[in-house]
């Protein structure tokens, strides 16, 4: 009798000590956070986010001058710099030369700073308007050139927003857990789309490519937010009319110049300051950040007026802005990692840097990025 007293007892410890554990995995372990902000530090350390890992970048060796202009077109030396703060470009010049030709020594630089093969690069992104070709992709070209045998990938068409957009692409995959390796090239070979009897554009274009490879990281550092935007209707400012479905090439299109880029400059000029400014400001505002947190602006390179009014609207001087406008032009989807490619020995861990770009479409974005290694 007695024992069965006391084996009910048990028992009903027992069941008292299983509630309790039952309550504590219900109620309180999932808001361990409230009570231990460490914990909670803990549990996000196991995100995966895509950090920045190499740099590398390519601009061709030929150079085209304010000087070189003057003799092509009715401008002059101070016009151009002044009004864009380009002094001057590089031009990939060559029989058989195309937007490939930038991105392999731009990707095969990364490979060998990082010490990996370009057989390990699972994923490899290319944004860019200037193609080699409409198909196949540039990324499969440079693939094959780099023997970067098993990686698949793809273009992007997003204008001078192509790295930004490939970029936040690429940051999906490694968030995901699909890839371990993606490579993000923003490449153009704009001298193959430019006018060089139109003034108002042959002087701000250049080639060139940058690419950055993404990998997971678990202690935050990396991609942490991005803003992207599209407005089709900016169509009619700035595009290419010949050469896809609408307008096939032809001999009327050539003769024409709808082959090359045609830009109301004033036009994209009023929406590029708007969109690149506000949505920069967007993304810290959403971020509760100011522009006292934040180390380097990485703006896109269309014009110095421009970016000093994004760095103005976001409260930043100068001195934390990246520009190469001046030795490369507005080289498209190219121009945001030559940023990072000539500024990555400046760059410290934990940096937080604001990525902003606008271009034809109308494309624009702004990315916030936790730097990840001393460079
Ligand atoms: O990256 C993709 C997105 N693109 C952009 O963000 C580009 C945005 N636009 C711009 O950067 C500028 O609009 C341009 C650099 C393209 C042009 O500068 P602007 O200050 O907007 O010049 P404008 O078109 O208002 O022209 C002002 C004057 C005009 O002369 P008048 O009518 O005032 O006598 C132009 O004919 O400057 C003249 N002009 C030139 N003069 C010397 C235009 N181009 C030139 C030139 N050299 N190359």
């Amino acid at each position: 009798m007695l024992v069965s007293q006391s084996g009910k007892n048990a028992d009903y410890h027992a069941l008292q000590v299983y509630l309790i554990i039952y309550f504590l995995f219900i109620f309180f372990i999932p808001n361990l956070h409230n009570y231990f902000p460490g914990f909670n530090q803990n549990i996000m350390s196991q995100k995966i986010t895509a950090a920045i890992t190499a740099i590398g970048g390519y601009v061709p060796e030929d150079r085209l001058t304010n000087a070189d202009l003057m003799k092509m077109v009715d401008t002059n030396e101070e016009w151009i710099r002044t009004r864009t703060g380009i002094e001057e470009r590089r031009i990939l010049k060559g029989e058989g030369k195309a937007t490939s030709d930038l991105c392999v020594p731009a990707v095969l630089e990364l490979c060998k700073k990082r010490g990996i093969s370009p057989e390990e690069i699972d994923c490899l992104i290319v944004g860019t308007v200037t193609p080699d070709m409409f198909f196949p992709s540039t990324s499969n070209l440079v693939c094959d050139k780099i023997g970067a045998k098993n990686a698949w990938g793809f273009d992007l068409a997003a204008a001078c927003s192509g790295f930004l957009f490939s970029l936040t692409t690429g940051t999906s995959l490694i968030e995901s857990g699909r890839c371990k390796k993606v490579v993000v090239v923003g490449a153009d070979k704009m001298s193959a789309i430019v006018d060089y009897s139109d003034r108002t554009t042959c002087i701000i274009f250049g080639d060139g490519a940058g690419a950055v490879l993404l990998e997971p990281n678990y202690e935050g550092y990396g991609i942490l937010d991005s803003i992207l935007k599209t407005d089709g209707s900016g169509c009619h400012y700035l595009h290419m009319k010949a050469g896809g479905s609408l307008h096939p090439s032809s001999f009327e299109t050539v003769a024409a110049k709808q082959h090359y880029i045609y830009q109301e400059g004033q036009a994209v000029f009023k929406f590029a300051v708007k969109g690149m400014a506000d949505v920069s400001a967007e993304l810290l505002e959403k971020n509760h950040l100011t522009g006292e947190d934040i180390a380097w602006l990485v703006p896109h390179q269309a014009n110095k007026r421009i970016i000093d009014a994004t760095a103005n609207r976001m409260g930043l001087s100068g001195d934390k802005v990246m520009i190469n406008i001046n030795r490369y032009g507005n080289t498209t989807s190219g121009t945001i990692p030559l940023c990072l490619w000539d500024w990555e020995k400046k760059l410290k861990k934990g940096d937080n840097l604001v990525f902003a770009a606008f271009g034809g479409g109308f494309t624009w974005g702004a990315t916030l990025v936790k730097w990840a290694y001393n460079g």
